[in-house]
């Protein structure tokens, strides 16, 4: 665990200009001072993401919103009040001061205060804000372990703090309330029914078509080797077929199954926080394995499991759409 030293390292390259990766509660981001516009450039390149997609700014305290948004409106208070800190980033109407480098261009600026000891304790010694992304290449799986990171990145970091695993697993729940009405951009942990009960009204569900968030692009935190969503009934049967083809096939399925399956196999918890929190880490196992095929259980369709569901989605071709092709 990244102790004060590291921490105060850390505070030295942040105001350098450079790239420190750090724990959250749902996985490690990729640093820099959000008010230094080289240093936010550093980002995109190391992770080769295109400059128009925006950064979060993940701050120490409620109390720093009024630094980054224009204004705090009241959905944003009761919002942040009921779960900062916490995997929850919010778009807001930024002040004129922050850089578009940070928002890619627009006008708006997402916030994030983290759930996470080493996280808060680097941005309370830090006392700006951090923009960061995921610290994976643009489109990867998101890293949830600092060894993942520097499987990433590499010499692209300056630093890597290392907190472990990160608890949750998956991103954070956007919500945008920078518009008329609150509309939900990814789901996280925190479900939209919970976000609906505390702004008692419904989320609008912005289309794909306007990716403004990397997160609602159709492929994305996808391994390398192909991997296909496969409903449970027809996973003996797809494995069947793969293996009489001499495919290397992996599976990742969330219930227990016969133990002579011939393959690399790995059984996902059956509880949804469980399964997220170990979701990418096993993906990347299984994609480190030079399988041909990755075949991944679909699971439960029921709010408990959306953020999982995306995620899996954006990883995954459809297993029709996949054995019209072999
Ligand atoms: O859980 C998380 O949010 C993690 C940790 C590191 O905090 N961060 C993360 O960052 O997932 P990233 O960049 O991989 O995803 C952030 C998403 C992007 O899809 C980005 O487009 C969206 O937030 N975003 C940021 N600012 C935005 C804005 N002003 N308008 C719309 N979308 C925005
Ligand atoms: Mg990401």
């Amino acid at each position: 665990m990244a102790d004060n030293v590291a921490i105060e390292h850390a505070v030295k390259l942040l105001r350098q200009g450079r790239l420190v990766a750090f724990p959250t509660e749902t996985v490690y981001g990729l640093g820099a001072d959000a008010s230094n516009p080289e240093a936010v450039r550093r980002i995109f390149a190391a992770k080769g993401r295109p400059v128009d997609h925006p950064l979060i700014v993940h701050i120490p305290n409620i109390a720093s919103l009024n630094d980054w948004a224009q204004t705090v409106p009241e959905s944003a208070q009761k919002l942040v009040a009921r779960f900062w800190p916490g995997p929850l980033a919010i778009i807001l109407n930024k002040k004129p001061q922050v850089p578009l480098e940070v928002t890619g261009g627009q006008q708006t600026v997402g916030l994030r205060m983290p759930d996470h000891p080493v996280a808060l304790r680097l941005l309370e010694a830090f006392g700006g804000g951090i923009a960061a992304p995921s610290a994976n290449r643009f489109c990867r799986i998101s890293p949830t372990l600092a060894s993942h990171v520097a499987e990433e990145l590499g010499d692209a970091v300056d630093l890597i703090l290392d907190g472990g695993a990160c608890p949750v697993g998956v991103e954070s729940t956007i919500v945008d309330l920078s518009g008329d009405r609150p509309a939900l951009l990814r789901p996280g942990q925190i479900s939209r029914s919970e976000i609906e009960a505390v702004l008692q009204t419904e989320l609008l569900t912005f289309a794909p078509a306007s990716v403004r968030t990397s997160g609602m692009m159709e492929v994305h935190y996808a391994p390398v080797t192909t991997a296909v969503l496969c409903p449970s009934e027809r996973l003996l049967e797809a494995n069947r077929q793969l293996t009489a083809q001499n495919k290397k096939i992996g599976i990742m399925a969330y219930r227990q199954w016969p133990e002579n399956l011939n393959t690399a196999f790995i059984c996902m918890p059956g509880h949804a926080d469980d399964y997220a929190q170990a979701l990418y880490a096993s993906l990347r196992k299984l994609d480190g394995r030079q399988l041909d095929i990755i075949l991944v259980e679909q699971p439960p369709d029921t709010e408990a499991w959306r953020a999982i569901n995306d995620r899996l989605g954006k990883a995954t071709i459809d297993y029709r759409e996949f054995f019209t092709l072999i």
